[in-house]
């Protein structure tokens, strides 16, 4: 097997606090097997573009606590086409790449799949706050947003027992509840709704009437984004019925996805920057670095893309039983 003499490195998809770590474990790792770095910026919007450039150690310098990418990151229409695929992989030869490190979720593990088909060694770490990426417990960025997740929730609480009040907390997470059922339980919550599990607006309304019947203070109702009942609505249909409690609604958004990068975030994404580049140097493509147990592993990538990982049963009874 020829010897791997410059591997590229990018960030793509929606950032997730974590990935800087990431770039500079990529980078230095890299450095230290006396492998060429070059950053593609944008991911696949500038690899079409061309946008590569070369990297050294002192570039990574004083990025480890930085939320968000500094190589910045994008979402591009044009490389899912074949012509986009094709200027992007003609622009790394051009570079002289021969090993890529695909930082990001998993329409940007598609895009790595997609290349490895077409040749190009290709290693992708799971970048994302949502945690729904098959193959590993943990993605870079979930803990940072969970943590920013518990900081919202605690303040509202404040609020919410001194008013009596429900609040409807919209947390992120596309079709994945992961990051709602987690906040719920770590933060208190009365209910979670999540896409994984259909509930009626009946249903939420007598949880939420038995919840003030209890002599609870407040009530924290934490939904994730894909789940079937929206908050805006919840809200009005909640207050048309008087469950006790005077609702209000809190959608946390993007500051979910910003901020320092946790202490277990920025472990991980060492971790995992380093097992990409090693797996490189080991002549291994088409797979995915994973955190399963304690350890770090490769998964084919074809077993990742379009499934989708699911909430662990038990933590939706364990939020239920903690809201008694
Ligand atoms: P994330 O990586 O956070 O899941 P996206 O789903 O938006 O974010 O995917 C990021 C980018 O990955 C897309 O804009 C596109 O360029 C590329 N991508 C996604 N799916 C595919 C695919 N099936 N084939 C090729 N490229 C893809
Ligand atoms: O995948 C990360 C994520 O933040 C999802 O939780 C959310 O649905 C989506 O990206 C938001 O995307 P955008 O940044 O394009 O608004």
């Amino acid at each position: 097997m020829a010897k791997l003499r410059r591997i590229g490195v990018m960030t793509s998809g929606g950032d997730s606090p974590g990935m800087n770590p990431c770039v500079r474990a990529v980078v230095r790792t890299a450095l230290s097997h006396d492998v060429e770095v070059y950053g593609i910026r944008e991911g696949y919007a500038g690899m079409i573009r061309g946008e590569i450039i070369p990297m050294n150690a002192r570039d990574v310098s004083g990025i480890i606590q930085q939320g968000g990418t500094i190589l910045r990151t994008a979402r591009s229409m044009e490389f899912k086409t074949k012509k986009g695929q094709r200027e992007g992989i003609r622009q790394m030869n051009e570079f002289g790449i021969d090993g890529l490190v695909v930082i990001g979720g998993d329409g940007s593990l598609s895009g790595a799949h997609v290349l490895a088909e077409q040749g190009v060694a290709v290693v992708g770490v799971p970048g994302s706050i949502d945690n729904d990426i098959w193959g590993t417990s943990m993605s870079i960025g979930v803990d940072t947003a969970m943590n920013t997740i518990l900081n919202a929730i605690d303040m509202l609480r404040d609020t919410a027992s001194s008013h009596q009040r429900a609040f409807l907390v919209e947390t992120m997470g596309r079709a994945c509840g992961y990051l709602a059922v987690a906040a719920g339980i770590t933060g208190g919550a009365e209910l979670v709704l999540t896409p994984e599990i259909k509930v009626t607006v009946e249903e939420v309304a007598k949880e939420v009437e038995m919840a003030y019947m209890r002599g609870k203070a407040h009530c924290i109702i934490v939904v994730a984004e894909g789940a079937s009942l929206k908050c805006t609505e919840l809200k009005e249909a909640l207050d048309a019925m008087d469950v006790g409690f005077h609702t209000r609604v809190t959608i946390l958004g993007h500051i979910q996805r910003g901020g320092k990068p946790s202490a277990f975030d920025r472990l991980l994404a060492t971790r995992m920057g380093m097992a990409a580049v090693e797996a490189l140097l080991d002549g291994e493509s088409d797979v995915m670095i994973g955190l399963q147990g304690q350890g770090m592993t490769t998964i084919p990538l074809a077993d990742v893309i379009g499934r989708q990982r699911t909430i662990n049963p038990e933590y939706l009874e364990m939020a239920h039983i903690m809201s008694l």
